[in-house]
């Protein structure tokens, strides 16, 4: 679908790893009928090629500012002005640093300074470059200035070290940039609280049990709902993703404090959506002291139940909000989660099939299959970003209606 349809794209490539995925994204973005224009920076030639850029853009690609032939073509002023949208990725600490102080010491940040263009970014660097406090000032800063921040993804870096701060990859930040260009703000007026992530039920001071939610799904539909003008409350068990502009997060660890934290905001809330992964037990007695281990070959812990947070939010007998929820299947995926529509009260429930490894837990894709009383629909593997605008879209439907 030519969804960037005529939209004028300059996309800024600085020195990084993540250049490589340059080239991919070009083509992703062209192919949606957008017309982009690279810029490199100096050390971004030492990963891409000028050339190769040209070859899937189809158009020059600009790398410096005092190139007279570049000039004349299409002066740096000129190119300013004839983006509807600069896109930086990958952003380097160094360009955002250079970006949040307002340095203008090459062609990309000279360009950035002379338009009136919305400015994405996409950081990519080390997990520990990122963390720096200097980093997080300077984003803090683009924030401020309104820069839309397009990631960074989590996980396994080239240098080795695992953590935020990867580039996200191309498909996601095309997601992104349709949301940016397209900004259904249908949703204004309405409070939307998501639940995400895993729960972690302590067993004594430093065990716990929990599962392979990484937040990914549940924070995606944050980043959409909150793209489209809805109030956003975002309760999240333990994972390393930073918080999407705009929304209001809550923090908690364990089922029984995000019990108490979604249904203080279900109540104020006109819609709900169970994104977590909710640990159905826990522990019935968390030792005090650290577990020593003894001389027998088994141990035995008794679990009891947790509450169950969307059931009792679906339950609610005044201000109870349109209540979403997923069910996370490995086998008879459809017939359970019909079966939990109606167990549960729900308005609506999103199948999801966690048997294969591409899609659902810990995964950057997913696929989907919604049900409500009277209608399915399909919303087949795609990254999340993209299937959460989706799936926000399909919900404010249903609510309205
Ligand atoms: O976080 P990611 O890595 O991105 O992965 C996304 C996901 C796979 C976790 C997500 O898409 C998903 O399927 N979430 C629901 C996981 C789950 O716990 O499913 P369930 O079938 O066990 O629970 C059914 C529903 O009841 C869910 O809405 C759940 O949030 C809710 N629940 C479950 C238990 C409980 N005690 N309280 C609840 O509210």
């Amino acid at each position: 679908m030519q969804t960037l349809a005529d939209k004028r794209i300059l996309l800024g490539i600085s020195g990084g790893i993540a250049a490589y995925k340059s080239a991919d994204l070009v083509r992703r973005l062209t192919e949606r009928g957008a017309d982009v224009r690279v810029i490199l920076t100096s050390a971004a030639q030492e990963f891409i090629t000028p050339l190769t850029l040209q070859a899937v853009s189809g158009n020059p690609v600009s790398h410096s500012l005092l190139d007279p032939a570049a000039e004349a073509a299409m002066g740096h002023i000129e190119l300013a002005k004839w983006a509807d949208l600069i896109l930086i990725a990958p952003a380097s600490a160094d360009v955002i640093a250079r970006l949040a102080h307002g340095l203008a010491n090459d062609l990309l940040t000279t360009c950035v300074l002379a338009s009136s263009a919305p400015v994405a970014v996409a950081p990519a660097m080390n997990q520990q470059m990122y963390k720096n406090i200097a980093t997080q000032k300077n984003l803090a800063t683009l924030k401020e200035h309104n820069f839309h921040i397009f990631g960074p993804g989590v996980g396994a870096q080239a240098c080795g070290d695992t953590g935020a701060g990867r580039m996200l990859e191309p498909l996601e930040l095309v997601a992104l940039t349709e949301q940016l260009f397209s900004p259904v703000k249908n949703l204004q007026g309405l409070r939307i609280t998501i639940t995400a992530g895993p729960t972690r039920e302590a067993i004594d001071p430093v065990r716990y049990i929990s599962n392979h939610s990484s937040g990914k799904m549940g924070f995606a539909l944050a980043q959409a709902a909150a793209a489209m003008g809805a109030e956003v409350t975002l309760i999240s068990g333990p994972v390393q993703l930073a918080t999407p502009a705009g929304v209001t997060r809550i923090d908690v660890q364990s089922a029984e404090q995000m019990h108490q934290a979604a249904l203080s905001a279900a109540v104020q809330s006109d819609i709900f959506i169970g994104c977590a992964a909710v640990a159905d037990y826990r522990v019935a007695e968390i030792a005090a002291d650290k577990l020593k281990k003894g001389a027998e070959a088994e141990m035995q812990l008794t679990l009891v139940k947790n509450p169950d947070i969307i059931a009792a939010v679906a339950a609610l007998p005044q201000q109870r909000p349109f209540t979403v929820g997923f069910a996370a299947e490995t086998r008879n995926v459809l017939e359970y989660a019909r079966q939990k529509l109606l167990n549960k009260r729900l308005d609506m429930i999103c199948a999801n099939d966690v048997s294969a490894s591409d899609r659902g837990f810990n995964s950057d894709d997913n696929a989907l299959s919604v049900i409500w009383r009277g209608g399915e629909l399909d919303l087949p593997k795609a990254p999340k970003q993209q299937l959460a605008t989706q799936l926000i879209t399909l919900i404010s439907e249903h609510y309205k209606n």
